[in-house]
């Protein structure tokens, strides 16, 4: 079973995957080792949609993938409706959840993550963010706030969600 991490831009899914285990990908990472370029360059050159295409391989490859424990999304996972119906069918999906201050917030002050959509101004990153939280909510077995927990107590709660299901799976 693999356990996948969504949430938008800032939520912190990369660090918590991390936490969670070394056998995590990041999505984002593996899309960058198949384009070979940045994201934001990868923007500029073929727009957003065939980058949603990739964005779509790469998360079918992770799945399918059984060394794979924990995958770590990019938050413009949910804007295909094929994304969310394959995101339905697991049943270990996590949404790190925020408010848009915040999210603005951590994005602006992340340097080194650029991030293509976040070029665009606050509206339309406002836009995006309304637009995705509610198929965020949809599609997730268990909604943690980002706000209330560091990266450590969020990787815990997960763990010990996780735990009785383990148990059940070994009987
Ligand atoms: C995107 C989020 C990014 C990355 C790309 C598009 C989005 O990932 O996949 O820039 O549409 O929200 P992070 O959520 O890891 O920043």
């Amino acid at each position: 079973m693999t356990l996948v991490l969504i949430g938008f831009m800032g939520a912190g899914k990369s660090t918590v995957a991390r936490l969670l285990t070394a056998d995590y990908q990041d999505l984002d990472k593996v899309i960058t080792d198949k384009i070979g370029m940045p994201i934001a360059t990868y923007f500029e050159q073929f727009g957003e949609q065939k980058f949603r295409q990739i964005e779509q391989e790469s998360l079918l490859d992770c799945l399918d993938n059984t060394n794979t424990a924990v995958i770590a999304t990019g938050g413009g996972i949910v804007e295909s409706a094929e994304n969310l119906k394959i995101l339905a069918n697991e049943n270990e999906v996590v949404y790190l959840k925020a408010d848009f201050e915040c999210l603005f917030e951590r994005i602006r002050s992340d340097k080194l993550n650029v991030r293509p959509l976040a070029q665009q101004g606050q509206q339309l990153l406002l836009e995006r963010y309304e637009s995705r939280k509610n198929k965020y909510e949809a599609v997730a077995d268990l909604i943690l706030d980002v706000r209330q927990n560091t990266p450590e107590v969020l990787a815990r709660k997960i763990k010990d969600w996780q735990e009785p299901k383990k148990r059940l799976k070994e009987r």
